[in-house]
Formats: C-alpha cells, sequence, structure tokens
C-alpha cells in the first residue's frame, strides 16, 4: 500500500442492487465501480430512475447492496451487523432528502439535537453542537420553531444541522434542491460547497439541477444503473 496515496473513503466494486417484485426483478444499480478520495465534492447526474437514489441509500447504509463490495470510511457494508449498522448511519454519514423529513413535533434545536441524542451524547453537549450549527446556518432565531412554522430553505437548513451534529465522515445528499425555489436551492449547494471547501467534508449530491455543477469535484452520470460519464 502506498503510504502517500489516501485511502478512498468510499470504494465500490461490482456493486449491484436489484429490486425484487413478485416474480420480476427490477436493476436499482448494476455493476458499479467507484473510488472516491476523501475530501471531494461528487455531483451525481441522471434520469429519473438511473438508480441515483439507490445508490445514494446503499453508501448510507440504508439499504444493503445485492452483489458487489461496498466499503465506507472503513465500514465493509456487506459485512456489517445491523447493530453496526445502525451505528454508522448515525454517526458515519450525514443525509439530507428532498423531502427534509423532519420530525413534525420537534422544534428545529431538538430536531437537530436528535441523532446526537440518539448516539449518547449528554443533553447539554447536543444542544450546544447544535446551537453552533443553527447559527452558522442563520437559524438561530428560529430554535424553537415546528418545522410547520418554517419556509422550504429553514426546513432544509434543519436538516443539514441535524445531518452534521455528529461530524459525519460523508454528507449525502438526495436532491436537496428539488423542493426549493432557485434562490433556497442555491443558498443550500453554496453551504454545502462551504462545507467542503472550508472544512474538507466530502460530499455527493444527487441532482437534478445545475445549481451544483460549478462546485463539483468529481461528476458522475448515470443511466440504467450504470456509470455512464466519470470526470
Ligand atoms: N423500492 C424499490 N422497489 C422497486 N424498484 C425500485 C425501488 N426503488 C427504486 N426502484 C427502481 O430502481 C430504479 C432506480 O431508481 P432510483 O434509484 O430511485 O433512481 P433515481 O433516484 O435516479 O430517480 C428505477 O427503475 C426504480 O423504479
Ligand atoms: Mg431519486
Amino acid at each position: 500500500m502506498d503510504p502517500e496515496k489516501p485511502q478512498p473513503v468510499i470504494s465500490a466494486k461490482g456493486l449491484t442492487r436489484i429490486y425484487t417484485l413478485g416474480d420480476s426483478e427490477v436493476i436499482g444499480i448494476s455493476q458499479i465501480d467507484l473510488e472516491i478520495a476523501a475530501g471531494e465534492l461528487v455531483v451525481l447526474k441522471g434520469d429519473s430512475g438511473s438508480g441515483k437514489s439507490t445508490l445514494l441509500s446503499l453508501l448510507a447504509g440504508l439499504d444493503r447492496p445485492t452483489r458487489g463490495v461496498l466499503t465506507v470510511a472503513d465500514h465493509d457494508l456487506n459485512k456489517t451487523s445491523d447493530t453496526e449498522l445502525t451505528h454508522f448511519r448515525r454517526q458515519v454519514v450525514g443525509m439530507i432528502f428532498q423531502s427534509f423529513n423532519l420530525l413534525p413535533t420537534l422544534n428545529v434545536l431538538e430536531n437537530a439535537c436528535l441523532p446526537a441524542l440518539l448516539a449518547g451524547k449528554s443533553i447539554a453537549k447536543s444542544r450546544s453542537k447544535a446551537m453552533e450549527l443553527l447559527k452558522w446556518l442563520g437559524l438561530d432565531s428560529r430554535t424553537n420553531h415546528l418545522p410547520a412554522q418554517l419556509s422550504g430553505g429553514e426546513m432544509q437548513r434543519t436538516a443539514i444541522a441535524r445531518a452534521l451534529i455528529n461530524d459525519p465522515a460523508i454528507i449525502l445528499a438526495d436532491e436537496p434542491t428539488g423542493n426549493l425555489d432557485s434562490r433556497n436551492g442555491q443558498i443550500v449547494i453554496d453551504l454545502l460547497a462551504e462545507l467542503n471547501r472550508k472544512w474538507g467534508r466530502t460530499i455527493m449530491i444527487a441532482t437534478h439541477s445545475a445549481l451544483a455543477d460549478p462546485k463539483a469535484t468529481v461528476k458522475i452520470e448515470l443511466k440504467d444503473g450504470m456509470i455512464t460519464d466519470h470526470s
């Protein structure tokens, strides 16, 4: 092993996910080979149904591969037990969704704190970390608001705080601007780019929009579950 060369933070070989629906099989992704170094900002493109969400779900440990090898931040996701996978989802990756997925009965601060509390951190520590993030995200005046009282942009920024609270190695964003107007979409992309540039976070954004294109250090295009372009 070359000590100079950093180990990839994402490494996939022959990665395949096939969904079985009764007697028929649907290909989610097929035979994906991929290596992503730490610190990249990957933009994942492809038509609807091309496999972007399937790939992100596998990387996030939300789903398991049908075949192939997948290592993310030194975790072999083919071998992890369910308990390890729960830890992985909570602490190693941070996920952001198109539909925000905030808990409607918890306020902004509580939504942001939740993964830290689930990871066993104290209430005081979780709150102070969440406040720090919410301040950076421009949400310090919104901490007591419920999701229903927020704009889409504010909801997505709350989701970013929640994704960051356990200092994940990787941030995965699935169509993060899909429910936002272009101004708020730009704000979200700029925040993700700042996380990447200033703090060296590895980020993968699946998106239809061109907003993230200028920020990409790696571009991947999927078609019918396969990589057709990697630059
Ligand atoms: N849970 C599922 N069950 C069956 N088929 C699925 C499921 N999720 C995705 N698919 C299929 O897998 C393919 C890739 O879907 P997806 O990863 O959602 O693509 P994208 O995110 O690029 O729109 C599509 O043909 C889709 O219909
Ligand atoms: Mg999708």
